[in-house]
């Protein structure tokens, strides 16, 4: 039976929230305000609950652990218990620290998993089914945040997320479009059905009732890491492995765990960067991204319209070239991080840029460095009233991941195992390639690009909080709203809604969104031989900019999702 008292709660919170929606935000060009606190997800529910837990006084981690559950419950293409991510934090006294809950590679994976005899690709089996999954991290790294950093008890943290589990919240146009678009592969991947699938198709507003999730949530509030990696769950779990093909066993499950790892740090002007070390990839690339853009470089003479665009998709094209050799799991592979991120090193990688042509990405090979031995995520920023601030990227990877639901515990299994380089050369999901360093391996973690970052003054006042979703776009869009905000004097709300553009070396071509580009600018680029591919949205920035005088400004992606800011 729930509580009186959260039930009063969750109708209070969502008068609250409506109200909230209708009235405070959302205009262009200029974000959510706020005085003290704020928090920025995906989902206006997920928003709401955030900033109740840091009004009852729970810090910015508490408001983290608190909106990732109720992510899973309320967006569940990409929130999730059957993923992984990772944190970035500072803390009010200057502290940071990174927490690695990325999924890993079960006990029983192996390189040529993928491989058929004559090692060729065996098709999407590391996207669709159920050998698709790496054991999942996000559990785990929740009660392992909470535990170091938190200062509610973490069952009123969870609380909410099965409240709504239970009692069901009605789905967002977007999400029945989602929902019904994914109608076939739910069927497929559930024989037995799951609560996605209904008979009818799913429009705004139907209520998504998740019992089964709600019981989950209930054994992690109960037993912790053990409600999840052992009893009940663990054997629901490994019970679907063995009925599609999966690999994840119970000691996979007990093994899991988050790693604390030290952030990396570089400067950008006058600023701190604060970001993910690997097995992000997002961290070395932004930081490599952000010392070029530093250079001075050749100039066209006279006026070059596309002058800052060719820039950056240039340097992107050799980041991402470094990006398929050097960068896998460090625990697995030397990730030669300092050399990478050498000024010396990265004005080398632009000795053949040319001011006047785009470099093909044929005559680009990842910079050489001579001591080496060996769509769908979300992004929630949170910022406190003490200024302890939390940047979360979490995923399944694909749109709900594997598509395989749990029989019997409700949640989404990850298709993370797809991140890994299958083979030499063959792109993945994303269109990335890699080699020996993102090779799979037992117990290894597979490369990702998520980006959550945290930017301070040299001062070590707070500036920005930011991340999203998006794959391999991950970077590039991290990078163009960083600079939109220090070097284009745009708000955090401008600065997010600005399009974007992105290259990733391979293949050769710049993916934009309509009207990245004014008519001229894109007339350059394709003088200058650049390829231009336009797209579907790039990214969901989720981010908040603390302002001059100290408030907060939020930059939600409400443009491309139902992406919402909320603060007090
Ligand atoms: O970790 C990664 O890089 C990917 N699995 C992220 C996937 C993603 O962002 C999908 N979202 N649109």
């Amino acid at each position: 039976m729930l509580p009186l008292s959260f039930k009063f709660f969750s109708i209070v919170s969502i008068i609250c929230l409506w109200t909230s929606i209708l009235y405070g935000q959302n205009h262009p060009g200029r974000g959510v305000r706020s005085k003290h606190a704020m928090v920025v997800t995906a989902h206006p529910i997920a928003t709401k609950i955030g900033v109740d837990i840091l009004k009852s006084g729970g810090n910015a981690i508490d408001a983290a652990v608190a909106v990732h559950f109720a992510l899973a419950v309320v967006y569940p293409n990409a929130g999730n218990l059957g993923g992984g991510g990772f944190m970035v934090l500072r803390l009010k006294n200057g502290e940071t620290n990174t927490l690695d809950f990325r999924e890993m590679a079960p006990e029983n994976a192996s390189r040529t998993m993928y491989l058929d005899s004559y090692g060729n690709s065996t098709g999407n089996l590391s996207l669709q089914s159920a050998l698709a999954c790496g054991v999942p991290g996000s559990v785990d790294g929740m009660i392992t945040a909470h535990r170091k950093y938190g200062k509610l008890p973490f069952t009123s943290l969870i609380e909410p997320a099965i409240l709504l589990a239970h009692q069901g919240f009605g789905v967002t146009a977007r999400q029945a479009d989602e929902l019904n678009s994914e109608a076939e592969n739910f069927q497929k991947a559930n024989p037995l059905g799951c609560a996605f699938m209904k008979t009818t198709s799913w429009r705004s507003g139907d209520l998504l009732l998740q019992p089964e999730l709600a019981l989950t949530l209930e054994r992690i509030r109960d037993s912790g890491r053990d409600g999840f990696y052992s009893g009940e769950t663990a054997r629901k779990i490994v019970k679907c492995m063995q009925s599609s093909n999966g690999i994840i066993t119970l000691e996979d499950l007990k093994n899991y765990k988050s790693i604390w790892r030290a952030p990396l740090r570089s400067n950008y002007k006058q600023f701190d960067i604060i970001t993910m070390p690997p097995p992000s990839s997002g961290g070395i690339a932004l930081l490599q991204l952000l010392t070029m853009n530093e250079f001075q470089l050749p100039t066209t003479r006279g006026l070059d319209i596309s002058e800052r665009e060719h820039r950056f998709i240039e340097f992107e094209k050799r980041v991402y070239a470094d990006r398929a050799t050097y960068l896998g799991d460090p625990d697995f592979t030397v990730v030669p991080v300092d050399q990478l991120l050498h000024k010396s090193y990265l004005n080398n990688r632009l000795s053949q840029f040319s001011p006047a042509f785009a470099t093909p990405s044929v005559d680009i090979q990842a910079g050489h460095i001579p001591t080496v031995e060996s769509e769908e995520t979300t992004h929630y920023s949170i910022i406190d009233a003490e200024r302890n601030a939390v940047a979360v990227t979490t995923t399944l990877n694909d749109s709900y991941g594997s598509k395989v639901v749990v029989n019997g515990a409700g949640f989404l299994l990850n298709n993370e195992m797809d991140d890994f380089s299958i083979k030499p050369g063959i792109p993945n999901y994303y269109g990335l390639t890699g080699g020996e360093a993102n090779s799979i391996a037992p117990r290894k973690r597979m490369l990702s690009s998520m980006t959550p970052t945290i930017v301070t003054y040299h001062d070590s006042s707070l500036f920005m909080v930011v991340g999203t979703p998006g794959g391999s776009t991950i970077i590039t869009s991290v990078f163009q709203v960083i600079t939109n905000v220090i070097d284009r004097n745009m708000s955090m709300q401008e600065a997010v809604n600005q399009k974007r553009f992105h290259h990733q070396w391979l293949p050769d071509e710049v993916k934009y969104e309509p009207g990245a580009f004014s008519k001229k600018i894109e007339q350059d680029l394709q003088r200058k031989e650049h390829v231009l591919i336009p797209r579907e949205s790039i990214g969901r920035v989720d981010a908040i900019h603390v302002l001059p005088d100290g408030s907060l400004e939020a930059g939600a992606d409400y443009q491309r999702g139902d992406d919402t800011a909320d603060g007090y």
